[in-house]
């Protein structure tokens, strides 16, 4: 079978099939160690479509966002975005995927600790050679975090910061977001209008969605909900 590579300009046609992993399979550790993270994982995520992943910890959920956020690579299988294969994409065009396709919320929040929370989201627009113009002012009121737009990470609280990776993974309008328990360190109220605001976004938007959580009053505002168990993931 024919695969198209990651080009420099990505048309709105090559995403269309949105996000889609085949026959995924990861080993990470040596010897006693050794832990199948991925087994044989399969996942197809349209344009637009809003799946949750839920499922024990260790099972390998971080991994597989990991993967299809081209930080990590699998000992095998394939994952495309809009029919392009990663795996053999080079590094520079997997970083520029990561830049630019992917809206990437890490467990831990991951913000730069002497950038205001304004200034995290004017990062990401600059290194994706956004507009100039750009206004972090709406995205940061979105997420309710306009009245801490020049704190800095050290300066906000745990469910703020995650806030702040929230509005910063929407920066670049990704074709992908993958959120990894983006309403950990949120209370319940505050959760669902999160929650609801990037299922929304991602309909608008037509973004390919995955998020993992371990809060099971979200499932609702998904499309789709995944088990993900000892490396292995299957429909809910
Ligand atoms: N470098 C490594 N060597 C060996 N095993 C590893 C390595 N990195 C991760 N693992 C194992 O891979 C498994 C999957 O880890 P992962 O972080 O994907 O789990 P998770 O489902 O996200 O868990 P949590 O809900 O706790 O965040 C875990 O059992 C972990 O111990
Ligand atoms: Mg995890």
């Amino acid at each position: 079978m024919s695969q198209l590579s990651i080009t420099e300009e990505t048309s709105a046609s090559q995403l269309s099939e949105g996000l889609v992993l085949s026959d995924v399979s990861l080993e990470l550790g040596d010897g006693e160690q050794r832990v199948r993270v991925l087994d044989h994982v399969n996942l197809h995520v349209a344009n637009g479509e809003f799946a949750a992943v839920v499922g024990p910890s260790g099972s390998g959920k971080s991994s597989l966002l990991a993967v299809a956020g081209a930080l990590s690579l699998p000992d095998s299988g394939s994952v495309k975005l809009g029919g392009r294969e990663l795996i053999t994409a080079t590094k520079r065009q997997r970083a520029k995927y990561r830049l630019k396709d992917v809206g990437f919320v890490f467990q831990s929040g991951n913000l730069i600790p002497s950038l205001t929370a304004a200034d995290q989201l004017r990062m990401v627009n600059r290194l994706a050679k956004g507009p100039r113009n750009f206004d972090p002012m709406p995205l940061l009121a979105a997420v309710g975090m306009e009245h801490r737009a020049k704190h800095r990470p050290g300066q906000l609280s745990g469910g703020e910061r995650q806030r702040v990776g929230i509005a910063r993974a929407m920066v670049t309008k990704p074709a992908v977001m993958l959120l990894d328990e983006p309403t950990a360190a949120l209370d319940s109220a505050r959760s669902r209008e999160v929650v609801e605001l990037l299922a929304q976004r991602a309909r608008e938007m037509g973004i390919a969605t995955v998020m993992v959580t371990h809060d099971r009053e979200m499932l609702d505002l998904c499309d789709t909900v995944y088990g993900m168990n000892d490396g292995a993931l299957s429909s809910q």
